[in-house]
């Protein structure tokens, strides 16, 4: 074989496991983007005319989710001692980054959370600050019904019921100052 074509011969099977390394690599590079049928979801809930002290709830993909514009009481309600707390600083409980603060939400006056306990899912009731169940100093929170569950007004679950867990809050952000966009992927 003369030497330009063993060159020649060297420089396409070179070639050849090049192409073939990259088609390879192309079902991969595709695996890494969602597959068609799990799109980014959005819904978003306006609420301008929610008032202080007022909650109301939206349904989103059949879970209903809590929208409390809480008081200065509510706020302030939640320096309530921690040992009446299962999970005072939520380290245990469900929300997202923006969300893990002392309100357990973007803005303090505006509580998001899925308005399902974390017993065994009933619906809690918001409740104002005059039920006896709620401790001294709490100004508000939410009672279920089904098993006596009670929590705070940052969803913050109290000790001696059944749930074991905080109200979960899910992943949402502001677009406008009363319209919030919640999103799942
Ligand atoms: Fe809420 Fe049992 S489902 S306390």
């Amino acid at each position: 074989m003369s030497e330009s074509r063993r060159k020649f011969l060297t420089l396409a099977t070179g070639a050849i496991a090049g192409i073939g390394a990259v088609l390879a690599s192309l079902p991969f590079v595709k695996s890494m983007n969602p597959p068609k049928h799990i799109k980014q979801m959005t819904w978003d809930i306006e609420f301008t005319k929610l008032r202080p002290g007022q909650m109301m709830v939206h349904v989103v993909e059949s879970k209903p989710i809590f929208i409390t514009f809480r008081t200065k009481e509510d706020l302030d309600g939640l320096d309530i001692d921690n040992n009446k707390l299962k999970d005072p600083n939520s380290e245990e409980s469900d929300q997202p980054e923006l969300s893990n603060n002392k309100y357990r939400s973007i803005k303090p006056e505006i509580f998001v959370a899925e308005g399902l306990c974390t017993h065994l899912g009933c619906s809690p009731t918001h409740v104002n600050n005059d039920q006896d169940f709620l401790p001294p100093k709490a100004a508000g929170g939410y009672f279920c019904p089904c098993h006596g569950a009670v929590y705070d007004s940052a969803g913050r679950v109290l000790e001696g019921g059944p749930a074991p867990r905080n109200l979960k809050v899910p992943v949402y952000e502001f677009i406008e100052d009363r319209k919030i966009r919640m999103s799942r992927s």
